[in-house]
């Protein structure tokens, strides 16, 4: 058993990975491999219980913003000057995300759960992340809400894949990614014990698109089962953002649309404040996840729901929820 005197005397993240070895040993003979206890050292674990009265208790593991910066040879023949030293930078900022999300996926497979990821998977659109999808989540149990860097994380100078902002360009965009994911963008729904998890873009491919995704949201909610809503951007809340402005030092206006769904004092796309109120009023609903912010937060969206936006992958956060 680990001491509160051998946890100081090892560190944090010391401490996290001697937490695990019973995890790892049972998973690999018996002998804790060196690379998994390395990944999980890194790993910053959250336990969330969520109460909705199951009759069952379940769980998944969620990350959120894991901002993958790969690029392949193919990519960088797209590039130019502007768009190689962004590259190198980014690469630099966000080098967590692979041990960040190398962890979330042995930890997901270990305890044998299901993995949600809530977007910003990758940094930018580029070739070498599509290829790492397809390799690194063949054959995994997950399900995916697409953040606004899978659809425009690019600074400047060239991408390696451009998606344009008109409705064609969005759906031909989603086109070329949907066969590397495990459900379609714009709304996609999957039940785990007994609740519907939903899925809803609001990271920009779908942004055309806000009215339609609004009456499939109702569909999903018709079906009569618990809701767990699935996002990329959190919803605005008043709470939310006096949290905001006090851990961000952001100034109150400065917090667009481009931080939250359904800020009021701001233009929304079309369906967006209208999905925010509905779903307020809705006894269904009982937790939404999400991320984005790169911060934890976690505020009353609705009377008895909450909702959890993730801390940032690439900063090693992983999530476990348990819903009871
Ligand atoms: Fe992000
Ligand atoms: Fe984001």
């Amino acid at each position: 058993m680990l001491t509160r005197r051998d946890a100081v005397r090892m560190g944090a993240l010391g401490a996290v990975a001697v937490a695990f070895r019973p995890l790892l040993a049972a998973a690999n003979g018996g002998e804790p491999s060196g690379f998994a206890e390395a990944v999980f050292g890194q790993m910053k674990l959250r336990r969330v219980t969520v109460e909705i009265g199951l009759p069952k208790p379940f769980s998944v593991v969620q990350a959120s913003d894991s901002h993958i910066t790969y690029v392949s040879a193919t990519d960088f023949e797209k590039l130019n000057g502007k768009s190689m030293e962004w590259y190198a930078s980014r690469s630099r900022i966000f080098a967590g995300g692979i041990p960040g999300l190398a962890a979330a996926l042995l930890y997901a497979k270990k305890k044998g759960l299901p993995f949600i990821h809530t977007g910003d998977l990758f940094d930018f659109p580029s070739r070498a992340n599509l290829d790492m999808v397809k390799r690194d989540f063949a054959g995994r149990d997950w399900f995916f809400a697409p953040g606004n860097h899978e659809y425009h994380g690019w600074g400047p100078g060239w991408p390696a894949i451009r998606i344009g902002k008109t409705a064609e360009e969005r759906t031909k965009g989603r086109k070329m990614f949907e066969p590397y994911f495990p459900n379609p963008f714009p709304v996609a729904s999957r039940v785990i014990g007994g609740v519907n998890f939903v899925q809803y873009d609001n990271g920009g491919f779908s942004d055309c698109m806000g009215q339609w995704q609004l009456a499939q949201v109702k569909k999903e909610f018709a079906k009569g089962m618990p809701v767990v809503l699935l996002c990329h951007m959190p919803f605005y809340t008043e709470e939310l953002v006096e949290q905001m402005v006090s851990t961000k030092r952001l100034a109150r206006e400065k917090i667009d649309a481009g931080y939250l769904q359904g800020v009021p004092w701001c233009g929304n796309w079309s369906g967006r404040v209208e999905m925010l109120k509905w779903l307020k009023e809705q006894p269904l609903l009982k937790a939404v996840l999400c991320g984005h912010l790169h911060d934890e937060y976690t505020v009353d969206f609705a009377p008895g729901v909450k909702q959890y936006a993730a801390d940032a992958n690439y900063k090693g956060a992983v999530y476990e929820y348990t819903f009871t």
